[in-house]
């Protein structure tokens, strides 16, 4: 057991109707550190039934819970924000315990957790209606805006806090209801907020957290069951797609924050050591596992070399380790699985060709450790040009000229982030506008923050989160149409 302040952070039982409890038949299941696999923790483990328990729960504090004035719904969330900065540090190490990332990231990511709450906090004293002008001399019409009901909130194992914080707290501000189903792999993350949502004062029922091995079991219950009005997943594009079928006979509203394929561009005129800063955030942060993670690297030919040289150097550096080691800047990869996952991307690109400038392979026996790769002489055939790595491999690519390069970046069927850097005004702009991402990154390797939409377009999903546009995925229109006016 790792040191907390709070203790009571630490929990193992899922949360319903704001009670810690077990599966039924009282099975529990193993979470592992990432690092050293290691059992941390036996975590209930729940399916279908207590699932649907929980959607039933949820939809009764619904019918109170959407008619809880604005400013209290925002008040509880600016202390559930409060709890959450004040738990930063405890929060932080139960992350790192059960994700693998280095101790300051994860803080980085509790913070950038914490702040879309604070933000949806302001959010939901501002959701306004419209009044229009009637389509009649008698007629008068006005928008109001209504919580669609209850949501499933699916989240990955990469961001263990942020992806919940992101949803639950626009879905709150919304006066939505929730049954959250957090990755096998991190779930005591979800459920310390569980905790300091009780502490906030969360009336019962408006946050219920499912645990479980069977992802698809709960899944499959949270997306048929037609009191659940939403669902708002972030993982896999595969996996999305199952979602979206599983919704189709209730008509959710989906919002699918899936895979990508970023590309990262430097032309020759770029500042190139900006360039290598950036490159090493967007490849690099979270050991490359974020969907937004720089997954292909074009350069010019005229700085090829150049930038060649610097990014290697700068990888050098990065120290891989145990993410509670304070110089570790790239901690372990989630599991085996994902372990063998990314080997198999440098084996099948250097089968074909690639050549390995660095890293390349296991750093330490049964640690999840992989060593940070730069390939070069990579082409389009190989699996990391179509496929998301999800791990610390850059495979770097040379091109001659923006319209080559603008139809490589486009040429895949996701769209969620990409990246450039150059200087030239005119290109800039041209570039920003060819690119098919739903997020474009200009001399800057870091894009996500709470106040721009984060989504992807083609099949890296739809609906956008965090910013003034983030609670609009959790809200119905409906229109009020006054008739006989005099
Ligand atoms: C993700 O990987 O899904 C999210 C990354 C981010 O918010 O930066």
């Amino acid at each position: 057991m790792i040191a907390l302040l709070n203790k009571n952070l630490y929990q193992t039982k899922s949360f319903i109707n704001n009670e810690w409890v077990e599966a039924t038949n009282k099975q529990t299941y193993e979470v592992l550190n990432p690092y050293d696999q290691s059992v941390i923790a036996e975590i209930a483990n729940l399916g279908a039934t207590e699932t649907r328990t929980a959607i039933q729960v949820a939809d009764k504090a619904q019918q109170h819970w959407k008619k809880v004035a604005a400013h209290e719904r925002a008040n509880l969330l600016k202390k559930l924000f409060a709890l959450m900065i004040e738990n930063a540090d405890d929060l932080a190490k139960i992350l790192t315990w059960e994700q693998g990332k280095p101790l300051a990231e994860a803080k980085g990511e509790i913070l950038y957790g914490a702040s879309f709450i604070e933000w949806f906090a302001e959010e939901a004293r501002r959701i306004y209606g419209d009044i229009i002008p009637g389509h009649g001399q008698d007629k008068r019409i006005i928008t109001l805006k209504q919580p669609i009901g209850v949501v499933g909130i699916i989240t990955p194992w990469n961001f263990p806090n942020a992806m919940i914080a992101r949803k639950l707290g626009a879905a709150l501000a919304a006066g939505c209801t929730v049954v959250i189903k957090p990755a096998p792999n991190t779930p005591i993350s979800a459920l310390a907020m569980a905790y300091l949502a009780q502490k906030a004062g969360f009336p019962a029922g408006v946050i219920n957290i499912i645990t479980g091995e069977n992802s698809s079991e709960i899944g499959k219950e949270l997306c048929t069951n037609p009191i659940v009005r939403k669902i708002s997943f972030t993982g896999s594009t595969a996996v999305g797609k199952i979602l979206i079928k599983q919704c189709a006979d209730t008509v959710k509203k989906v919002s699918m924050e899936l895979g990508g394929n970023a590309p990262f561009i430097v032309f020759n005129d770029a500042d190139i050591d900006a360039a290598v800063e950036g490159a090493i955030f967007s490849k690099f942060r979270n050991a490359g596992q974020t969907c937004v993670c720089t997954n292909r690297m074009y350069v010019q030919s005229g700085i090829y070399e150049a930038f060649l040289t610097k990014f290697s150097e700068a990888v050098k550096k990065l120290k891989v380790g145990n993410g509670f080691d304070s110089d570790t800047v790239i901690g372990p990869v989630i599991d085996n699985k994902a372990f063998n996952s990314i080997q198999r991307f440098i084996d099948d690109a250097l089968e074909k060709g690639a050549c390995l400038l660095q890293g390349g392979g296991v750093l330490k026996p049964n640690s999840n450790l992989l060593s940070p790769t730069i390939l070069s002489n990579v082409s389009n055939d190989m699996l990391l040009a179509k496929e998301e790595i999800f791990g610390p491999v850059a495979p770097i690519f040379k091109f001659d000229t923006e319209g080559e390069v603008i139809e490589l970046a486009n040429n895949t069927e996701y769209g969620l982030a990409s990246y450039f850097y150059g200087q030239n005004i005119n290109q800039i702009w041209r570039v920003a506008e060819a690119l098919e991402y739903g997020m474009v990154g200009i001399n800057t390797g870091m894009i996500s923050t709470t106040v721009a939409p984060f989504g992807g377009i083609k099949q890296s999903g739809n609906g956008r989160e965090g910013s003034k546009y983030g609670i609009e995925d959790y809200i119905e229109i409906k229109y009020l149409c006054f008739g006989g006016i005099e």
